[in-house]
């Protein structure tokens, strides 16, 4: 089966990239991306390539070659659910804040209306494709639907789950590592995957594009963020211990990523990560494990994100320590509001971690991000529901110029690994800071000896002095 004519549920930060790159690479097929928010949609459409809702290098490009020629973005999710041979779901899957499994499971009512809406839509006969990181047998949920219309239309149900990096999209996208596909072990299951393999076969080599029957592939997709996750973490809780010992982790991680077994990426010590997918992705590994009865595989796994919380708060106690046990009224600058470089995605970022242990001992906060708007940041602050809105505008201010946040300030804390950073005017920035001038390098990515010659006590992580 040829497919013509591709619909994907869902224009976030995977459905919108992924579907770009499949219309730029396959011309010959029409690809429609709908979503129910509609000012998403708007923006998708804003001819000026620059105001896309995702920002990430290149995309601007490939959505102003394919846009209008065989990519569409729309808000008639019925219509292009009927118009297509393949429908992606690609909607957000968050950790449930409700009810049984409230805080761990994946939160599925967004995958269960669409399964919904395909199964009334459909008119003729689909493969659906599972894009959105499910938990392992979620696809027997969706075929249930799907099975149950009575309208005579057949589903096959593929897992396709997507590998992507935030900052790093387009080039994941164009040349992947590998492509996953999981399907029913069936002769109409394997003809399904076929029509897969030969849409991302038009560019990618054959031998990266892995196939697999459905539950080793939803599993391998939490299996992954799992695994990178745990890297993170391992990393992070040694540069705890070489604090205490003047081992320096950069070091550590240059010594043990030499090991070909090991290997160099990934090991970079940080302020913890962020980002939608890690917690909740290790979370619902550890719900899904648990409701197995394998609390051993369980805590294994919950240890990942114990870590990561404990590295996030040990950074701001590190800041209030430092600055003599009080930041009450101490203006402290943030430099950088995103989880990672390179994207203006917010979610589950650092920043917003260690600006809530701030806020707790009444800190003035002055943020700045080279692509995160100051209404997010307070989206995002507001979302945690420690204090009211009132009292984060009171704390917090989002300002433009990164000398401004710095101005008169106590210390400055690197919570983004942005470039631009390493480029700053550092003199002038210790010259209009209160003294003693503290930098808390969240990143590792400033030259600790510079900063400490032009005058600044400096806490880098991972490093004892
Ligand atoms: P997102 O929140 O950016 O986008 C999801 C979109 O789906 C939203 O715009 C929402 O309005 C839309 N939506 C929800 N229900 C809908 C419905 N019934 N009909 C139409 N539209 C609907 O989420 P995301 O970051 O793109 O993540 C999507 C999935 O991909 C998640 O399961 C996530 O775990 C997974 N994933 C994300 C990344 C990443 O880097 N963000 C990478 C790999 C996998
Ligand atoms: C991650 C995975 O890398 C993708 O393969 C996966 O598709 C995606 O999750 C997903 O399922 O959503 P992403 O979260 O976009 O991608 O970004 P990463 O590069 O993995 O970074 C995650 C967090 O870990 C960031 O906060 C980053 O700063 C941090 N990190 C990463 C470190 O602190 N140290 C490192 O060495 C690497």
């Amino acid at each position: 089966m040829k497919i013509k004519s591709i619909c994907c549920i869902g224009a976030g930060y995977v459905g919108g990239p992924t579907m770009a790159v499949i219309a730029k690479k396959c011309p010959q097929i029409k690809v429609t991306v709908v979503d129910i928010n509609e000012a998403r949609i708007a923006a998708w459409n804003d001819e000026d390539v620059n105001n896309i809702p995702v920002y990430e290098p290149g995309l601007g490009e490939v959505v102003a070659e394919a846009r209008g020629r065989n990519l569409f973005f729309s808000t008639d999710v019925d219509g292009a659910i009927d118009e297509a041979d393949m429908v992606f779901i690609s909607v957000n899957t968050p950790t449930k804040t409700y009810g049984e499994g409230k805080g761990l499971a994946a939160d599925l009512k967004w995958i269960e209306l669409c399964a919904r809406q395909i199964a009334r839509v459909a008119t003729n006969d689909k493969i659906v494709v599972e894009k959105s990181t499910l938990p392992v047998r979620t696809a027997s949920t969706i075929k249930s639907i799907l099975n149950h219309t009575g309208s005579g239309v057949n589903f096959q149900i593929l897992s396709n789950p997507e590998f992507l990096a935030e900052g790093t999209a387009v080039d994941d996208l164009m040349s992947p590592d590998r492509v996953l596909i999981g399907g029913d072990q069936t002769p109409e299951g394997l003809n399904a995957i076929q029509a897969l393999v030969d849409v991302y076969a038009e560019w990618v080599p054959r031998d990266r594009i892995l196939t697999t029957n459905v539950w080793s592939s939803e599993l391998s997709k939490l299996t992954a963020n799992a695994f990178l996750a745990q890297r993170v973490s391992s990393i992070n809780s040694l540069s705890e211990l070489c604090e205490h010992t003047e081992a320096d982790i950069n070091e550590v991680a240059r010594a043990i990523g030499s090991d070909s077994r090991i290997g160099p990426k990934f090991l970079k010590a940080s302020v913890g990560f962020g980002g939608s997918c890690f917690q909740k992705d290790i979370l619902n590994l550890v719900y899904i494990s648990r409701s197995y009865g394998l609390d051993e595989v369980a805590d294994y796994w919950e240890q990942v994100i114990k870590m990561n919380d404990h590295q996030k708060r040990r950074f701001a106690k590190k800041i209030i320590r430092s600055l003599y046990n009080t930041v009450n009224g101490k203006k402290i600058a943030l430099l950088g509001w995103a989880f990672k470089k390179d994207t203006n995605d917010t979610r589950e970022s650092a920043a917003i971690y260690v600006s809530d242990h701030l806020l707790f001992e009444q800190a003035n906060i002055s943020v700045y991000d080279p692509k995160v708007k100051e209404e997010q940041v307070f989206v995002d602050m507001d979302y945690l529901n420690t204090r009211s809105s009132e009292e984060n505008r009171k704390y917090i201010e989002v300002v433009n110029d990164p000398y401004e946040a710095c101005k008169g300030a106590h210390a400055i804390a690197v919570m983004t690994e942005w470039d631009e950073f390493k480029a700053y005017d550092w003199q002038r920035i210790y010259d209009n800071m209160l003294k003693p001038a503290h930098v808390f390098d969240g990143r590792n990515i400033l030259d600790r000896e510079k900063l400490k010659n032009i005058g600044f006590q400096v806490y880098a992580i991972g490093s004892a002095g």
